[in-house]
């Protein structure tokens, strides 16, 4: 039995860099290829043996809901053709996978969202992935990766990239120190530092698993970074009181939540296939 058993997909954000696509669309619902961002997701977190998939949603985003369901009417249409076979890994998901949805009011910030799927996590250990963080791994998918090192540390773990010091103002950035082999002891965390105020140049990327006493510091945690409550914050708080770890992972992301990423996505899967 996995100690992670469910993930939280904060995917109530506006998507503005995207516009117009995302006027009437949920970014997660782009596709890297064929299959949305979202799948890629949902598909790391049962690859870490995960089975329980929340939703933290809004606004506009019930294309998230329909994708993760059966439409009998396509079902019918495809049934013995070729085709089929384009719906496989959808299917095995929608058949071996719980799948929750809560919505947030008001999109302030990524805190609030990951406070607003308390309702469907409880009072246990969680995983949380960004879909827009579209990462390729050689083995373990990067969840895989933070959920055997819970396992071990029973703690917050994020996972982290170096990225150049002229763009730490696009990260949360860990202040911390090497206690294994990519493994980082955090001290504190910074939200979008500017490359003079940053202490480091480690960036969290969308992949984390956060303890349950985590909501309680959410719930104190006023707004800081453009007015919006900030998860780096609320893990800035916990490094000091308890314990977060950062981990240096195995393999390769692309920015999905701004053009640039997605298209550099695209062609790497493209010519990777
Ligand atoms: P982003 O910073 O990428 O914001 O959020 P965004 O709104 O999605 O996109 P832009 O900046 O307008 O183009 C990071 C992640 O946090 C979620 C987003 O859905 C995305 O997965 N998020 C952010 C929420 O769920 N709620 C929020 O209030 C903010």
């Amino acid at each position: 039995m996995p100690s992670i058993s469910i993930c939280l997909f904060p995917a109530a954000g506006y998507g503005t860099r995207f516009l117009p696509v995302t006027k009437a669309m949920p970014k997660e619902m782009l596709p890297v290829v064929n299959k949305p961002l979202i799948q890629y997701g949902v598909e790391e977190a049962a690859r870490a043996g995960i089975s329980d998939m929340a939703f933290v949603t809004g606004r506009g985003k019930r294309a998230l809901e329909d994708h993760f369901d059966i439409s009998y009417e396509l079902e019918r249409q495809v049934a013995g053709s070729e085709r089929e076979s384009l719906l496989e890994d959808i299917r095995r998901l929608v058949r071996d996978c719980r799948f929750s949805y809560t919505r947030q009011i008001e999109a302030r910030g990524l805190g609030h969202a990951i406070l607003t799927g308390e309702t469907l996590i409880g009072d246990q250990a969680f995983a949380v992935l960004l879909a827009d963080d579209f990462c390729v791994t050689e083995d373990a998918g990067v969840l895989a990766q933070l959920a055997a090192l819970y396992d071990e540390h029973r703690c917050s773990i994020v996972a982290i990239e170096e990225v150049p010091p002229a763009e730490t103002s696009s990260y949360g950035i860990i202040d911390g120190e090497e206690i294994g082999p990519g493994l980082y002891r955090v001290f504190d965390m910074v939200e979008k530092p500017e490359p003079g105020e940053a202490p480091g140049n480690l960036a969290v990327i969308g992949r984390y698993i956060l303890t349950p006493d985590i909501f309680d510091i959410l719930r104190d945690t006023a707004p800081g970074r453009n007015n919006e409550i900030q998860i780096t914050d609320a893990l800035g708080t916990q490094a000091q009181e308890g314990k977060v770890l950062a981990w240096r992972f195995r393999g390769r992301r692309f920015d999905c939540g701004n053009v640039a990423g997605f298209m550099a996505a695209n062609n790497f899967i493209w010519t990777n296939l």
